[in-house]
C-alpha cells in the first residue's frame, strides 16, 4: 500500500499543503500521496482513524484542529508541548502516534532563508494566540536579546510572557505599550485577515527593522504596507508555510527537500493571480 500523508482542516479547500508535498516527493523520488481532507469539526479522531485504516503515515493539521492533534498524539515532542499545538503527526515504527509542530523552525528558516539575523535582535511578536505561542520558543533559541509580545487583549500577551519568562527576557504588552524599536516586528494575529491594522506607535521600527506577516497573499497585507510606509524591510509568510511543510516532509520521510525552486514557482503562481 502507497504510504499515505494529508492535511487536515475545515475548511481546506484553499490549502496549497497537497501542492507543496507533491512537489517535494518529485523532488526527492519519494513514492508516497498526499491530499487535504476536511475533516468534521466534532470528529478529528474519527477521521483520523479512517485515514490510518487507509494507509496513513501522517499529516499536517490546520485550523481548527491543532488542539485535537495534541489531544490525540501519545508522544508530544518537547516543542509542541511548549507551543502547546500539534502540526504535525506522524505514525511511528512502535503503532505510537507521534506530535510535533514545525511552524517556529518554519519561521526561523524564513527568516534565515531572508537573510534576517536572529542573534542579539529585539523582537515584537504582535498577537497571543497559537500562531504566537508556537513560534516563541524557537525564536528564543535562536538568540534573540529580547521578545515583546503585543496583544489587543492585554491579559493574554502578559500570560503568554509569564510562560516563557524562564527562557529569556520576554514581557507582554497592549500594541500601543510596546516600547522600540524593534529590529524585527512579527504579525502573528488574525487582523489581516479582516483588513485591520494593529495601532502600534510610529518609531515601531530601527532603521534597518523587518516586518514579517504570518499571512500572506497576491498583494501586501495592511501590515507590510504600514510597515513599509514606515521604512521596513517586509516579508510575507508564504516562505514559512513552505518551511514548516520542508520539516514535516523530514520528519516523515528523513530526506529534506530543498525549498527554493518551490518558493520560486509559488511566488509566481500568486502574483499571477492577483
Ligand atoms: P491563531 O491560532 O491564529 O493565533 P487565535 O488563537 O484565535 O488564532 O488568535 C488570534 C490572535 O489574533 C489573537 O491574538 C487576537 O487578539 P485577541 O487575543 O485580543 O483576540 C488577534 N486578533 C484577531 N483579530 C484581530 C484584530 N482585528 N486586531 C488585532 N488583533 C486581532
Amino acid at each position: 500500500m502507497t504510504d499515505r500523508y494529508a492535511v487536515f482542516g475545515n475548511p481546506i479547500g484553499h490549502s496549497k499543503s497537497p501542492r507543496i508535498h507533491k512537489a517535494f516527493a518529485e523532488q526527492t523520488a519519494q513514492t508516497l500521496r498526499y491530499d487535504a481532507i476536511e475533516a468534521p469539526k466534532a470528529d478529528f479522531a474519527g477521521a483520523w482513524q479512517a485515514f490510518v485504516d487507509a494507509g496513513g503515515r501522517g499529516a499536517n493539521v490546520t485550523v481548527p484542529f491543532k488542539q485535537d492533534a495534541y489531544s490525540l498524539a501519545q508522544v508530544l515532542s518537547p516543542r509542541a508541548q511548549r507551543a502547546g499545538a500539534v502540526n504535525t503527526l506522524m505514525l511511528g515504527r512502535d503503532g505510537k502516534l507521534y506530535g510535533d509542530t514545525t511552524d517556529g523552525v518554519g519561521l526561523v528558516r524564513d527568516l534565515q532563508a531572508h537573510a534576517a539575523p536572529l542573534a542579539g535582535v529585539r523582537v515584537l511578536l504582535l498577537g497571543a494566540g497559537g500562531a504566537s505561542r508556537g513560534v516563541i520558543e524557537p525564536l528564543l533559541e535562536a538568540g534573540i536579546a529580547s521578545l515583546t509580545i503585543a496583544n489587543r487583549t492585554v491579559a493574554k500577551a502578559e500570560e503568554l510572557a509569564l510562560l516563557f519568562a524562564d527562557r529569556g527576557e520576554v514581557a507582554g504588552c497592549g500594541f500601543d505599550a510596546a516600547e522600540g524599536p524593534f529590529d524585527l516586528v512579527i504579525n502573528a494575529t488574525s487582523a489581516s485577515l479582516a483588513g485591520d491594522l494593529p495601532p502600534l506607535p510610529d518609531k515601531t521600527f530601527t532603521a534597518d527593522g523587518l516586518a514579517y506577516d504570518m499571512m500572506y497573499g497576491a498583494e501586501p497585507t495592511v501590515f507590510l504596507r504600514w510597515a513599509a510606509a514606515h521604512g521596513a524591510r517586509t516579508v510575507d509568510g508564504l516562505g514559512m508555510l513552505i518551511e514548516q511543510a520542508a520539516e514535516s516532509f523530514w520528519l516523515w520521510r528523513q530526506v529534506r527537500p530543498d525549498t527554493a525552486p518551490l518558493r520560486e514557482s509559488l511566488r509566481r503562481e500568486l502574483s499571477q493571480h492577483s
